[in-house]
Order: structure tokens, then C-alpha cells, then sequence
């Protein structure tokens, strides 16, 4: 069963960095690549979207720093893990959706970041409602159908779509950071609604171990030390993430069994960054400070309501490439390209064997 994967072995993380290194065998696999989700893997929706509603500030320095050398609504200091895949595959990086671009025939990210995730206290000290934004997977879904007429071409039309996306790559996730219990069921509903518009290869991650992140760790700080494992993560929180995450993949192991022509991937967004925190050296992460944010405003773990990153206030580490998290509800650069080799290794070797 596909639900005990985890992350690549190192041996295999070596073999994958020359893979990535050289011209890729894997540049022929896919035509396009479409994705779903939240801030995880946005590469631009959620600035465009919320601007005119709300404060913004991932828009700002220093997010993009380390890759793009400037902002560009990724909620990271470089590239997030659909743009190491995109990479790996051939692929131009994914245009958000809301960006209008008019290069959209390799792919399309749909994903928004969903406010809440990243400032919570900053909302709820503001009586922002949660729901602000009309940005869910099915709102994301109905833009794609709503797209697909300009992407396939006539004939796929008359075929109703059929053979439009079989050289598709569809990744449906990151979902339910908050709403972990309900979220799981959507996804099986909507990765259903996406097989039968044609698409054959589905990529669905899962939840993070949240009870790691700077945001979750100062907003939920206990003075009760059994609340913690021997990481420093908050165990109630990260017990959710699993259940989450195993919820999903028994979901996902009945969607293979309804549609066997499928290629339905788990993909663990839980097990690799565990294994980072185990080790941090190992991976080349510094090992100091493993939990606090690179980008944040002080406090035990750099993060602080009053000075998120990218607002006055907030500093910014020296080497963002040897922390794990960016601003304190997202990860760095360096953990997603670690995270999209995972993603990238287990992908291979199902399709492969298909
Ligand atoms: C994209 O197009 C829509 C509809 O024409 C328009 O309302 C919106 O302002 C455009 N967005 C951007 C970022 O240009
Ligand atoms: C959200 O957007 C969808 C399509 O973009 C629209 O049909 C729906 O009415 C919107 N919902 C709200 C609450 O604005
Ligand atoms: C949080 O940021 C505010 C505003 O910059 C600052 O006054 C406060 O001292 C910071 N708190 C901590 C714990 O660093």
C-alpha cells in the first residue's frame, strides 16, 4: 500500500541530484502540469486576489529573495515545490491563474493561499472572517473548467475533453490545514471530479506536521513539557496532521480501486521534514534553531504577530537555505526543492512501472 511511503533515501536523494543536474530523461513525460492547493504551492494567485481586500505583505521583501530576487506571491524566498517538479519536467513554471497570462498551454496553477494559514492571529486580532476569500478547491476547479476550452483544441472539445490532459500532470494539494477533519473527504470528491474530465495522473499531497511550524509552536506555547515530542513539536497538533494524512491516503486507495486506469499518487509532505528536523546536518540544514522562522519579528521561535515577515519589524536570517521554515507558517526554498525530489522519486517509480 502506497499510504507507508515516505521520503526518498538518501542514496536515492544523491542519484535524483545528478538526474536534476544534467539534461532530464524525464523532460518527455509530461506536456502540462496543472495544480490546486493553498500557499504551499501558489505561485501568484493569492497576492492578485487579496490586494484589493485585505493586507498583504508576502508581496513585499524579502519574500523571492533567494531565487527570483524579488516578490512574486509565492509565499517563499525562491521557488515552491510545483516549480522543482515543473523543473524536472521540462516545464515552463506554472503562470497563476488570476495572472491572466496568455501562456497557458503547459499549465496553470490555480492554487490560492488562504489567508488564515499564514497570520492567524494577525485575522483574528482584526475580526477578519477566515472565509474572506472565495478561493476554495472547488472555486479552483470551477476556473479549470471554466479554462479548459482554451487549452485543449477543438477536436479534444468534441471529444469532450477525453484526451486533452492524458499527458497531464495534476497535483490537488496542499488542503486542510484548516480544516483537517472535512478536508480529506472534499479532496476524494474533487480528485473524482478531475479523473473524469480526462485526468490520469494525479499528484495529492498531504498535510505538513503543522505542530513543527514557528506560527503553531508560539501560538499554542504550553509550559506543560509532555505537550512536546522529542523534537520540540507540539504532539496534538502533529497526531492531527497524521490522522489527516492517513484518512487521505485510505480515500486515495479507494479512488485507485474505482478508476484503475488512474495514476493516483500520494505524496508525503509530513515524513521529509521530519527526517530534516531528526537531522538537520545531514541534510545540510544548520542545526541551531532547527523550529524558529528565518523571517520573523523575535520571540522564542522568530515569530510574532506584530511583525510577520515582510512587515516593519521583522529580520530576516543570514542563510535562509540552511533553515527549514521561511516566515514562520511556510517552509524555505531549500526544504521544498528536498520535499519535491520525495514527491519526484515516488511519482517516477509508479509511473514507471505503469
Ligand atoms: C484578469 O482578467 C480579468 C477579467 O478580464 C480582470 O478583471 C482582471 O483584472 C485581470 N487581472 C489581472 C491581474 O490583470
Ligand atoms: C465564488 O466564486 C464562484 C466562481 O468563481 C461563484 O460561482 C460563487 O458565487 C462565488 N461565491 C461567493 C460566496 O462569492
Ligand atoms: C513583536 O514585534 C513588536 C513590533 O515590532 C515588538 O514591539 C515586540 O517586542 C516583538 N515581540 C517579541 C517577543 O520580540
Amino acid at each position: 500500500m502506497q499510504c507507508v511511503h515516505t521520503a526518498p533515501k538518501l542514496a536515492f536523494s544523491i542519484t535524483f541530484l545528478y538526474c536534476l543536474s544534467g539534461v532530464s530523461s524525464t523532460s518527455h513525460y509530461f506536456t502540462s502540469m496543472f495544480s490546486f492547493g493553498d500557499s504551499y504551492i501558489d505561485t501568484g494567485n493569492f497576492v492578485i486576489m487579496a490586494t484589493p481586500v485585505i493586507p498583504v505583505w508576502i508581496d513585499k521583501p524579502p519574500y523571492g529573495m533567494t531565487f527570483f530576487g524579488h516578490p512574486t506571491g509565492r509565499v517563499c524566498n525562491g521557488r515552491v515545490i510545483v516549480d522543482f517538479i515543473a523543473e524536472e519536467f521540462g516545464l515552463p513554471l506554472l503562470p497563476a491563474f488570476l495572472a491572466n497570462s496568455s501562456s497557458i498551454s503547459h499549465g496553470v496553477n490555480f492554487a490560492v493561499g488562504t489567508a488564515p494559514a499564514m497570520d492567524a492571529a494577525f485575522f483574528k486580532r482584526n475580526n477578519i472572517a477566515d472565509k474572506l476569500l472565495n478561493n476554495s478547491l472547488d472555486v479552483q476547479l470551477g476556473w479549470f473548467e471554466h479554462l479548459k476550452p482554451s487549452i485543449c483544441s477543438s477536436t479534444d472539445e468534441a471529444n469532450g475533453f477525453k484526451n486533452c490532459f492524458s499527458k497531464s500532470l495534476f497535483i490537488v494539494g496542499e488542503f486542510g490545514v484548516n480544516d483537517y477533519n472535512l478536508m480529506w473527504t472534499a479532496k476524494k470528491t474533487e480528485n473524482e471530479r478531475l479523473i473524469n474530465q480526462g485526468a490520469v495522473y494525479v499528484v495529492v499531497p498531504g498535510n505538513p506536521p503543522r505542530g513543527c511550524s514557528p506560527i503553531v509552536l508560539t501560538l499554542f506555547m504550553s509550559p506543560n513539557t509532555m505537550d512536546y515530542d522529542g523534537l520540540g513539536c507540539l504532539r496534538a497538533v502533529n497526531r492531527v496532521s497524521r490522522r489527516h494524512n492517513a484518512l487521505l491516503c485510505a480515500a486515495l486507495d479507494g479512488l485507485r480501486g474505482k478508476y484503475p486506469h488512474a495514476k493516483i499518487i500520494f505524496a508525503d509532505f509530513y515524513q521529509p521534514i521530519i527526517q530534516v528536523l531528526q537531522d538537520p546536518i545531514r541534510f545540510g540544514f544548520a542545526a541551531g534553531g532547527i523550529l524558529r522562522a528565518c523571517c520573523g519579528g523575535g520571540g522564542p521561535y522568530n515569530w510574532n504577530g506584530s511583525a510577520i515577515c515582510g512587515m516593519a519589524g521583522a529580520v530576516t536570517c543570514e542563510d535562509p537555505s540552511a533553515s527549514v521554515h521561511w516566515d514562520g507558517g511556510h517552509y524555505t526554498e531549500a526544504i521544498y526543492r528536498y520535499i519535491a525530489k520525495g514527491w519526484l522519486s515516488t511519482a517516477l517509480t509508479l509511473i514507471r512501472k505503469f
